[in-house]
């Protein structure tokens, strides 16, 4: 068991197959979204799950390594409690996910309705690529890689998932802006909607998993630390928060 517990984990799912669903019965999703290379052990030290539910996830993964046969009991007394409370600032970070997971929320209507071909119709594309780039990667991405990323070793896993997912994004984002150049709307339409997709999924690996990680791994000391760096980067960035909250309510208004 020893063995298996400093092992990557996609190297134990492919030996025991049945641990994936085991893990994804706690929420953990290490079969579609991680790297593969975490130890079986941090996989469980970093998700934080209450006691009751570690020591029944443990006992389950080790009766499929030993015995061969998971119990496959979930007591559902100890379901893991969702709300999760944050230091402040990861807070911060959380509430500009809101605003990003809005507009998320709105390109599915506006792959719908959208007419490239309209002054008015690119103005909206327009401005939902600025948001994607000023917003969701200049203002909050870069107060993660430049910030809080640097709080850690930077070849961890946690860390290494998440900037894949930043460089994907900016990879789709080039798409769209060629799209609208040729006026595809075929592919901005793809490209708009894989972004959703990714993004959506990488805000809850950080909401659910990475914050909550570096609020335990932290001090008081450093997260005020951190806090004073993310206001000065704010400042720094010359975006306004304010102009992407009015551009998100008209939107919403517009197409609702
Ligand atoms: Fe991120
Ligand atoms: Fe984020």
């Amino acid at each position: 068991m020893e063995n298996y517990l400093n092992m990557g984990i996609k190297a134990v799912i492919e030996e025991f197959p049945e641990i994936e669903s085991i893990l994804t019965d706690y929420d953990i999703g290490c079969g579609p979204c991680m790297v593969g290379t975490c130890l079986l052990k941090d996989i469980v030290s970093i998700h934080s799950l209450p006691k009751p539910d570690e020591k029944e996830l443990m006992e389950r993964i080790s009766g499929v390594i030993i015995n061969g046969s998971d119990s496959g009991k979930v007591n559902p007394e100890n379901k893991t409690n969702k709300s999760i409370s944050y230091s402040g600032p990861m807070q911060k970070l959380v509430d500009e996910h809101t605003l990003i997971k809005r507009w998320l929320a709105l390109i599915p209507r506006v792959v719908e309705y959208i007419d490239l071909k309209t002054q008015s119709g690119k103005h909206i594309i327009n401005d939902g690529i600025d948001m994607i780039r000023s917003y969701a990667d200049k203002f909050h991405h870069a107060k993660e890689e430049d910030i809080l990323f640097k709080y850690f070793d930077e070849s961890k896993e946690i860390i290494q998932v998440m900037y894949k997912d930043h460089t994907k994004a900016r990879a789709l984002v080039q798409n769209m802006i060629k799209a609208l150049e040729s006026e595809n709307k075929e592919q901005l339409s793809e490209n708009l909607l894989t972004y959703m997709d990714l993004l959506k999924q990488h805000i809850q690996k950080e909401d659910e998993i990475l914050y909550p990680w570096i609020d335990r791994e932290l001090n008081e000391t450093k997260l005020v630390e951190m806090d004073a760096k993310f206001i000065e980067a704010d400042k720094e960035s010359g975006i306004a928060e304010k102009k992407y909250e009015d551009m998100i309510n008209d939107l919403e208004k517009l197409i609702p």
